[in-house]
């Protein structure tokens, strides 16, 4: 009789634009780590219709900087559609951090359309830690670029890169 290995490892796929990531996307990434196996932070080829301050690769180059060495934390990047790449991934769940209830519109959307692309996967949602309620990396970039203190919401790796990039 062949041996049937069944994998019970859990995947979630957190995926965004994270431009740049702050510590409320560590926050929600550091709290989902202790929940599954293994986390894929993803973050799209194409960027929608924001238009990022960082490059692609900046971005990812960024949130690996700050996750390394933390087991079951894996970034990633991924062309088209973010079912199709979790599926690929062998991920049902797709995680997504709320802070407000301003942010429920888009992600009730966003969770609705993606069932109905792929009904096999699920969307979840971790709620914000309040420190972080208000934190969104545009508004970030905005405090930056006006010469406000952006220390406390951002890694310092991050506070730097985003200060070069602004100067250039
Ligand atoms: N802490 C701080 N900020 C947070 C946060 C948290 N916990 N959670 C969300 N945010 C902020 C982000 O910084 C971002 O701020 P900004 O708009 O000021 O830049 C905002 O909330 C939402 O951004 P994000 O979580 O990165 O999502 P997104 O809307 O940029 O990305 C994708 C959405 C990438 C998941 C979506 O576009 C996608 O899946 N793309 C692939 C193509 C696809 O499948 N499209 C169909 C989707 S239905």
């Amino acid at each position: 009789m062949g041996t049937h290995i069944i994998s019970l490892m859990l995947t979630a796929v957190y995926a965004g634009t994270f431009d740049p990531v702050t510590h409320g996307h560590l926050d929600i990434i550091r709290r989902a780590a202790q929940l599954y196996d293994r986390l894929i932070v993803a973050v799209p080829r194409a960027g929608g219709s924001k238009q990022p301050l960082f490059s692609h690769a900046a971005r990812l180059e960024l949130l690996r900087a700050e996750v390394t060495g933390q087991s079951g934390i894996e970034v990633a990047d991924f062309e088209g559609l973010l079912v199709d790449f979790a599926r690929a991934s062998g991920a049902r769940l797709l995680l997504r951090g709320l802070r407000a209830s301003s942010d429920f519109e888009y992600e009730f959307q966003m969770a609705l359309m993606n069932r109905a692309l792929a009904p096999d996967l699920e969307t979840v949602f971790m709620i914000t830690r309040p420190e972080y309620m208000f934190v969104s990396s545009s508004l970030i970039r905005e405090v930056a670029a006006a010469g406000g203190d952006i220390a406390q919401f951002v890694p310092e790796r991050v506070r730097t890169a985003i200060i070069a990039a602004l100067a250039r």
